[in-house]
């Protein structure tokens, strides 16, 4: 054995897994653990065992190196099954996660322990598949149908306090883990021991449940969540066994599915991306204290963000007033998190403590950082910068939240230009993951590793673009909107966009989307380029915004909507506006109409790509999936097209 290492409490065994980093069940895993049980149990000096774990976390799950690939013996299920046939009763330990197969060997086990700060769960759906080694089938019978739905089929791991309100850990410790499930172990042997997990009976559950289940595992827009319910649904329905082929033939179907190949894609994506290759072994610039320039719309999200991640912050503004409403606006997404139960009013009132307003720039000569939210104009924005020139520290960070201008015209005359840097924030930004990062011919290294060093603070997805108007996702987002447009002069329905996008797994048309956000942003954007005397063709919005209507605000957009009611309604007034645009009556099934506007989304990514703008088609799906709403398990529009 080179990855288990037994020692003797007296007449218990702690075995522990050292499988560093995070104790994935490889083929070698799955191996070693098979046949110490076996060991254990020939040992007449031993009584039961403790499957512990070194490092930061129990068996965090599958080993990602195998993802995707064929299915090496010992298989999973075996191995869980061996664990729970033993005559000696196992105990796991739970530190750090017991994810995926990690929780499925747990529930093999007789019982699991856990401290206060671990998490367990089962988030195979997550991955497009369901678990293949009993999550369905064991978990209902350990905790009850109804938990064993919510675990299984929305992904989310429990902390080990309400993993054990559910019945899925028998207790949890306090101080040392293995001490603590030694102590477990001596106890429970002192008693009658309770069923092996497999062995308990299932309760049955209503129609009425299971339709109600459906209803909310559908929403997902993948197959996955439901086929695992259905996996739930069909062991409350047979014995064991019949059981696990049952949920093994759906996990190997699943594992094959285009849906898995997508979900795949994205996580590794996602796990490269925040930690880019090119930055190895550059040490980023501290960033403990920030300055936030504007208190508007992004400016409060952007400082509620940072300070959420313990950064102190000051926010300036222009005047006392303009201050005032910009501390009230990042008040009023802690009000928000405190109403949702995310933190307490003493949370609240620590947070805000840490965020100062002032209108005077003096006040940032010892920040680390400066984020600038001023109203997009590049007069305004020079102007910022030149200040924030004076009277920063020389080596302080300074970054431009700007969607459209140029950085470079940002940032020009600006002393030391080298910690010069667009961070591109997306709304609202306490919330939404995707931070381009825009660095300037004049960058520093270590001033981009600092931009992904605070992506990864703020737990967003940090993403690497080049200076072109819209960076990735915004010069997507025109593309994209212009393809639509263009169906509609061929005279598809704009009602039949929206739902062909939707049916494509978007929660939002390109049109209906436009009118909750307002047609008038880009607008704006667009008259502003006409003024600076640029070219812009006149679109289709614009001939609505010129009418009047600029979407939900404006009672009418794309769409006409009656007072106090959200859902669009088709509208004659538009057709009036654009009708003698319309030259044509295409009419084109509902996958085609995605095929084409994703395939444009593609095409204008591989523009992107040509001109150095993006690093690799990865990083535009993931701009396309943490910032527009693109389907996760679709994969973005790169893969979804190389795919297809
Ligand atoms: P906003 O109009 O809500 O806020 C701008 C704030 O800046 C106002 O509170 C204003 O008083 C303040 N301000 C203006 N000049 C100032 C100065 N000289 N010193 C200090 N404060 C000043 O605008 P919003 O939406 O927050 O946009 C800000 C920036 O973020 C713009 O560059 C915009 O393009 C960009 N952005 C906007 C997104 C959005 O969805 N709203 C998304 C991503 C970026």
């Amino acid at each position: 054995m080179t990855l288990l290492t037994v020692r003797r409490d007296g007449e218990i065994a702690v075995v522990t897994l050292d499988n560093p980093p995070v104790n994935a069940i490889s083929e070698a895993v799955r191996k070693e653990l098979f046949e110490m049980v076996g060991q254990i149990d020939a040992d007449p000096g031993l009584r039961a065992a403790v499957l512990i774990c070194a490092g930061r976390t129990f068996l965090a799950g599958a080993d990602v190196r195998e993802f995707g690939k064929p299915p090496v013996e010992p298989h999973l299920p075996d191995v869980v099954d061996r664990i729970e046939a033993a005559e000696k009763p196992w105990v796991a330990a739970i530190h750090g996660a017991a994810l995926g197969g990690g929780f499925e060997i747990a529930m093999g086990c007789r019982f699991r322990v856990a401290v206060e700060s671990a998490r367990v769960g089962l988030p195979e759906v997550t991955l497009g598949v369901i678990p293949g080694a009993s999550g369905t089938v064991r978990t209902p019978r350990l905790a009850g149908v109804e938990a064993a739905v919510e675990l299984v089929t929305s992904g989310r791991p429990l902390s080990a306090a309400k993993a054990q309100k559910a019945g899925l850990l028998d207790a949890v410790v306090s101080g040392d883990l293995e001490s603590g499930a030694v102590a477990f172990a001596r106890k429970a042997l002192g008693a009658d021991l309770p069923m092996p997990v497999s062995k308990r009976p299932l309760e049955q559950m209503p129609e009425e449940f299971w339709q109600g289940a459906r209803k909310t595992a559908s929403k997902a827009g993948h197959q996955a969540p439901l086929r695992a319910l259905d996996s739930i649904c069909f062991a409350t329905e047979h014995g064991f066994s019949e059981a696990m082929a049952h949920e093994r033939e759906t996990f190997l179907d699943l594992r094959g599915s285009d849906e898995a190949a997508a979900l795949r894609h994205v996580f590794f994506a996602e796990r490269a991306a925040p930690k880019p290759a090119a930055l190895k072994g550059i040490e980023p610039r501290p960033f403990k204290s920030v300055g936030v320039i504007g208190g508007g719309t992004m400016g409060a999200g952007i400082a509620g963000a940072c300070r959420e991640a313990g950064m102190e912050i000051i926010l300036i503004e222009r005047d006392a007033e303009a201050v005032a409403r910009g501390l009230d606006n990042v008040g009023k997404i802690f009000d928000g998190a405190v109403k949702r139960g995310k933190i307490s009013e003493e949370g609240r009132a620590e947070r805000m403590a840490g965020v100062r307003g002032s209108s005077d720039y003096a006040e940032l000569a010892q920040v680390d950082l400066v984020i600038e939210a001023v109203f997009e104009e590049i007069g305004v924005k020079r102007a910022v910068f030149a200040e924030l020139g004076r009277v920063c520290r020389s080596d302080a960070l300074l970054a431009t939240n700007t969607s459209y201008l140029d950085p470079r015209a940002i940032a020009e005359g600006l002393p030391n230009p080298e910690r010069f840097i667009g961070l591109h924030f997306f709304s609202p930004a306490h919330i939404m993951k995707l931070l381009e990062i825009v660095p300037t011919p004049d960058t520093a290294p270590d001033v981009l590793a600092t931009g992904f060093a605070l992506g990864r603070a703020l737990n967003k997805m940090p993403v690497q673009a080049g200076i072109c108007e819209g960076f990735i996702g915004n010069r997507i987002l025109k593309r994209y909107r212009a393809e639509a447009e263009g169906l509609v002069l061929q005279g598809v329905a704009i009602s039949e966009i929206d739902a062909a996008m939707r049916d494509y797994g978007f929660r939002m048309g390109p049109f209906e989307a436009q009118d909750l956000g307002g047609l008038d942003i880009a607008f704006l954007q667009r008259e502003g380029a006409r003024a600076a005397g640029r070219e812009v063709a006149e679109t289709l919005g614009d001939v609505l915004v010129r009418a009047g209507r600029k979407g939900q605000k404006t009672a009418g957009g794309w769409y006409d909507y009656a007072e106090g009611d959200r859902t669009p309604q088709p509208s004659a007034a538009v057709s009036e506006l654009l009708g003698e645009r319309i030259s044509g009556s295409l009419d084109l099934p509902r996958s085609e109409i995605a095929e084409r506007l994703v395939g444009a989304m593609a095409a204008e990514g591989q523009a992107i790509l040509d001109e150095g703008i993006a690093q690799a088609p990865q990083d535009i799906d993931l701009v396309e999936v943490h910032g527009y709403g693109f389907p996760r398990w679709k994969g973005g529009p790169m893969f979804a097209v190389a795919a297809s």
